[in-house]
């Protein structure tokens, strides 16, 4: 795992999601202090950040991230995002290369894991997107630790 201590980093992330108000910029607050905190404990990555579910729910919009200038819309039969958020599924993609439909937004970037952001009703509100320039940068845990992750702002951010 390429991250300082997965505790640390959940126990941090759950102090800096508290005191939502309902309103959306303070979704946008939290969420912008979220990536600034995953880009500070992950490891060897060139961007992290979200996707946000667009109200007619057939694209995802960016949202608060880290890294470079990236695509604002994406379509859900597209790219990786578009795979997390449509099969409700974390996808982890080792050689970016070798996808079907990846979007670059970054040349640089070689592999990548998506989490999306799933309600207690069962509907995504968009995805967490990290993206390595290292091939088979992301593991198992790191997939782990993302969805304990994406569970807790899901939580806090959409309760
Ligand atoms: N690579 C993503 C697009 C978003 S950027 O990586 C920031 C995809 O294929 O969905």
């Amino acid at each position: 795992m390429h991250v300082g201590t997965g505790s640390s980093f959940l126990e941090q992330l759950s102090a800096i999601t508290e005191g939502w108000d309902g309103s959306i910029e303070r979704r946008y607050c939290h969420l912008s202090n979220v990536s600034a905190l995953l880009n500070q404990y992950l490891e060897k990555i060139n961007w992290v950040g979200f996707y946000l579910m667009r109200e007619d729910r057939t694209a995802l919009v960016l949202g608060p991230f880290q890294g470079k200038v990236a695509c604002t819309d994406i379509s859900l039969d597209r790219g990786v995002c578009g795979l997390a958020a449509r099969s409700k599924q974390s996808v982890r993609v080792d050689d970016v290369h070798t996808f079907p439909g990846h979007i670059a937004c970054d040349s640089a970037s070689r592999s990548e894991l998506v989490v999306p952001l799933i309600n207690k009703n069962g509907d995504v509100l968009g995805v967490l997107d990290v993206d390595s320039a290292q091939r088979g940068r992301f593991a198992e845990d790191d997939q782990h630790l993302l969805e304990r992750a994406a569970k807790i702002i899901s939580q806090a951010l959409w309760t």
